[in-house]
């Protein structure tokens, strides 16, 4: 069973920094996962919320400010005063410091109205760079962006995050989207959902692994990998 980093080690660290990448790549894991937004002049940057409030203390929201007024804003100082000083990192300077044999799964946190146009430029962005490309999956909740970024690139790595979907339109969609993983809540993880995936040739991947026991609980029910905020935690094989 694989473990990928949630939003970096966010256990331990700010989630979404790169205090939290490191971390998890100086605990040895090769997977992590962060959230993508845009910014008000298009720049992709690593942020979970829609809002800043909660990571940043700020009350707009991330699409009202452009690059450079999110990179004033401090991501870490929430968490523990000794990261105060951490950014919001934009997705080229994660992917240009992730390890070459780390795989990025990469989510596209839209927001309401949606970002119009953000899987275009994450296409052009993987585009300009193929080994990054090959190493992404790319995730989310939202559907219809999902289905525009298949429709733009037959290629592209994608992962399905189904939400409160049932299980079989889920799997429908995933074979419709050419998905090449479906990622579930754990507290929506059976035996059903892992066989089916077997059965469908598909990953099934889960959220959120936050103690020892949810480990056990995935790898008893047969999960191929966990997305854990506790990046030093055991995994089986
Ligand atoms: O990709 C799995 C997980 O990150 C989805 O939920 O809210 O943590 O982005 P969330
Ligand atoms: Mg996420």
């Amino acid at each position: 069973m694989r473990l990928i980093a949630h939003r970096g080690a966010s256990g331990t660290h700010p989630e979404n920094t790169m205090a939290a990448f490191r971390a998890a790549w100086d605990a040895g894991v090769r997977a992590i996962e962060f959230d993508v937004q845009r910014a008000k002049d298009g720049a992709l940057v690593v942020v979970h919320d829609n809002e800043l409030k909660r990571t940043s203390g700020d009350s707009r929201a991330v699409r009202e400010l452009t690059l450079a007024e999110l990179q004033g804003l401090d991501a870490g100082g929430w968490f523990d005063a000794r990261f105060r000083g951490e950014r919001i990192p934009t997705l080229e300077e994660l992917a240009d410091a992730a390890p070459a044999d780390c795989e990025l799964q990469l989510e596209i946190k839209q927001a309401e109205p949606p970002y119009a146009g953000i899987e275009r430029a994450v296409k052009a962005f993987l585009d300009a760079r193929p080994a990054v490309k090959a190493r992404t999956v790319v995730s989310s909740f939202h559907h219809d962006t999902l289905r525009a970024l298949r429709e733009l690139d037959s290629a592209v790595r994608i992962g399905l995050l189904p939400g409160r979907m049932p299980l079989e339109p889920a799997f429908a969609l995933a074979a419709e989207l050419g998905a090449e993983s479906i990622h579930v809540n754990l507290e929506r993880l059976s035996a059903d959902w892992t066989a089916r995936a077997r059965a469908a040739g598909v990953k099934l991947l889960a959220y959120t692994i936050l103690t020892e026991e949810h480990v056990r609980r995935a790898a008893e029910l047969g999960a191929d990998g966990v997305f854990s905020n506790f990046p030093h935690f055991k995994v089986p094989a």
